[in-house]
């Protein structure tokens, strides 16, 4: 499976893409998470995206790419992928092409997970995601089965991303307008992208991307 998930922040991607890697045997790729642990592990890398993503920003091109490029050469995602929150804008959607057709491998579907923008703003100030293992909650829609501790390793201590404070939310929104949705345009040119309803609950949504893919009705 080699699948992009598209979307404003907030509609669900990390909650597919985490559920579609593990059930497919393919790599998550959230270059989200991979920020944030350099941000958590304090490397070089991690220091400049920090001042980008506390603010809602996007980090600069360059750095993405790169970052992109490794992971897509590495022996792990032979076996498949799934990406989530890349490409963000069409330098990286064009770097993207680029990559895969070096590697001569294009990607199965590219899907866009569509939910009302009112509705993402009240999922992300409910979330709370793992510090340990990264799984992802709601405090009322999806919260953990004994509170505060994840399900899936039995860390004690979910916590709230600094970015997702309703103004920080409200100014990612914005810059997914205007640096993101250009993406989506870039990808339905060529007749490449397919909505999904995302406002369904979570294996419902599942359900709906794992038949467009087997169905190849992208
Ligand atoms: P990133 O981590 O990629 O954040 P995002 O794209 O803003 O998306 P989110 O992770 O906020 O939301 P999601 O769609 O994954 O939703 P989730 O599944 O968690 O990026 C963060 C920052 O990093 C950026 O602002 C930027 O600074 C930087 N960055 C990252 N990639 C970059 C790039 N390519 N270029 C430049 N900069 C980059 O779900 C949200 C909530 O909803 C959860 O609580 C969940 O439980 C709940 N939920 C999920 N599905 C459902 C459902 N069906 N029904 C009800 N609730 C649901």
């Amino acid at each position: 499976m080699r699948l992009i998930l598209f979307g404003m922040p907030g509609v669900g991607k990390g909650t597919q893409a985490k559920i579609l890697s593990q059930k497919h045997g393919a790599i998550h790729v959230s270059t989200g998470d991979m920020l944030r642990s350099n941000v958590q592990n304090g490397t070089p890398l991690g220091a400049m995206a920090k001042t980008y993503m506390d603010k809602g920003e996007l980090v600069p091109d360059h750095l993405i790419i790169a970052m992109i490029e490794e992971v897509l050469s590495s022996p792990k995602a032979r076996k498949g992928y799934v990406l989530d929150g890349f490409p963000r804008t069409v330098a990286q959607a064009e770097a993207l092409e680029t990559i895969l057709w070096r590697a001569n491998v294009p990607i199965d579907r590219a899907i866009n997970i569509v939910v009302d923008e009112e509705e993402v703003v009240r999922r992300l100030s409910g979330r709370m995601t793992c510090p340990n293992c990264g799984a992802i909650y709601h405090k009322y829609n999806q919260p953990p089965k004994t509170p505060d501790m994840c399900d899936q390793c039995g860390h004690v201590g979910l916590v709230q991303r600094n970015d997702d404070k309703e103004e920080t939310v409200r100014h990612r929104l914005e810059v997914y307008h205007k640096n993101t949705e250009p993406v989506l345009e870039f990808y339905r040119k060529k007749g490449a992208i397919v909505d999904v309803d995302g406002a369904k609950p979570v294996e419902e949504v599942t359900a709906s991307i794992e038949a467009l893919v087997q169905n190849g009705k992208a």
